[in-house]
C-alpha cells in the first residue's frame, strides 16, 4: 500500500491495513538498528522539532534517537523555556516554528486534541507523542509490534489492559489498534477507573483481576496516573496493589506464557511487583527497543507525505 498521511495523530483514524503497513515498515527499521552501522540517510536534509509540553523519558529519547538514525536535523524545544511562558498561544508558537521551514513537529501535550488542532493549521507534518488522556499512537504501535513479534497474528488473541484506563491515552490507542487487528480486548481494574461505558466499543470490561487475566495471552499493565486523577479513585495505593497489582501471587492465575507488558514509567510494587517486572514473562524493555524502530517507521512515512 501507499502511505498518504502527513500526520500521525491517533490509531482511531487508521485502518488495519495502515497499522499493518506501519508495523511491517518498522520491522525493516529494526534490522537497521541491529547492524553495526545503525544510520540511514532517509531523512537527510529534513528538519524535525521535538516539542514536549509535558514530561517524558522514553518517548522523547526514542524519537530523538530515531531522528538521528534517519539522519534528520533536530531541534529540541522545552515548553518551560519557550515563549509559551510569556503568553504566546500554542498556534503562534508552532506557526513560528513552521516559518523556519521545519518538516515535522513531534509534540506531546497535556491537552486532548492539541496535536489535531495544530495539524489542521500547519503544512508540515505533526506526530502525536501523547495528548492528555486521548491517544499515544506510537506507544500503541510499539506494543502491537512487540505482541506480533512474540505471538504472531492478532485474530482471536486475548489481550487484557489492566489499570487506570480512565486516564490512559495508552489504553485508548492500544484498544483501537487491537480491535482493528482482530484481538479480543478486556479492560480491567476498579470500577472507578474502568467505566462500563467502554463496552459500547466492543471490549469486555472486568472488575475482577482473576477473571480478567485467566485467559489472557497478553497482560498490558498501566501506571496509576496520579497527575491526572482529580478525585480519590481508590482508597490507597496499598489497597490498589492488593486487589489489582500483578505480583508473584497473581501471576499464578495467568497462562504460564502470558506476556507481561507495561508502557513505563512503572510504579514498582503498586501496579507491578519488581519480581514480575524483571521476570521471564516481562517484555517491558523489548517494548522500549521496538519503540525506536516504530518511531523511525512513523517519521519516515509521514515525512514522505509533507508537501513543500
Ligand atoms: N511510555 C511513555 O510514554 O513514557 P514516557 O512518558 O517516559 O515518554
Amino acid at each position: 500500500m501507499e502511505w498518504t498521511r502527513k500526520d500521525l495523530l491517533s490509531l482511531y483514524d487508521l485502518s488495519a491495513e495502515e497499522i499493518t503497513f506501519l508495523l511491517d515498515t518498522a520491522a525493516e527499521f529494526k534490522k537497521v538498528n541491529e547492524r553495526n552501522v545503525k544510520k540511514v540517510p532517509a531523512l537527510r536534509g529534513k528538519t524535525v522539532v521535538n516539542f514536549f509540553v509535558e514530561p517524558s523519558t522514553r518517548t522523547r529519547v526514542s524519537f530523538e534517537l530515531a531522528e538521528q538514525r534517519l539522519s534528520a536535523d533536530i531541534v529540541n524545544m522545552q515548553a518551560q523555556v519557550s515563549s509559551l511562558k510569556k503568553g504566546e498561544t500554542l498556534l503562534d508558537t508552532v506557526r513560528n516554528i513552521e516559518a523556519l521551514q521545519v518538516d515535522l513537529v513531534v509534540m506531546r501535550h497535556s491537552a486532548t486534541g492539541a496535536q489535531d488542532f495544530i495539524a489542521k493549521h500547519l503544512k508540515c507534518g505533526v506526530v502525536n507523542a501523547g495528548d492528555g488522556a486521548h491517544e499515544h499512537p506510537t506507544q500503541a504501535l510499539l506494543d502491537l509490534f512487540t505482541i506480533r513479534e512474540k505471538r504472531g497474528d492478532f485474530k482471536g488473541m486475548n489481550v487484557t489492559i489492566l489499570g487506570d484506563i480512565l486516564h490512559s491515552r495508552v489504553a485508548r490507542s492500544n484498544m483501537w489498534g487491537l480491535l482493528k487487528l482482530g484481538a479480543n480486548v478486556t479492560l480491567a481494574g476498579p470500577s472507578t477507573l474502568v467505566p462500563k461505558e467502554f463496552e459500547s466499543v466492543g471490549v469486555r470490561v472486568c472488575h475482577d483481576l482473576k477473571e480478567a487475566v485467566r485467559n489472557a495471552d497478553v497482560v498490558n499493565i498501566l501506571r496509576i496516573q496520579h497527575e491526572r486523577q482529580t478525585a480519590g479513585f481508590f482508597p490507597s495505593t496499598g489497597e490498589y496493589a492488593k486487589f489489582f497489582g500483578i505480583n508473584e501471587e497473581t501471576l499464578k492465575y495467568m497462562k504460564k506464557d502470558a506476556l507481561i507488558m507495561h508502557p513505563g514509567p512503572i510504579n514498582r510494587d503498586v501496579e507491578l511487583s519488581t519480581g514480575v517486572a524483571d521476570g521471564p514473562q516481562s517484555v517491558i524493555l523489548e517494548q522500549v527497543t521496538n519503540g525506536l524502530a516504530v518511531r523511525m517507521a512513523v517519521l519516515f512515512l509521514v515525512a514522505g507525505c509533507v508537501k513543500k
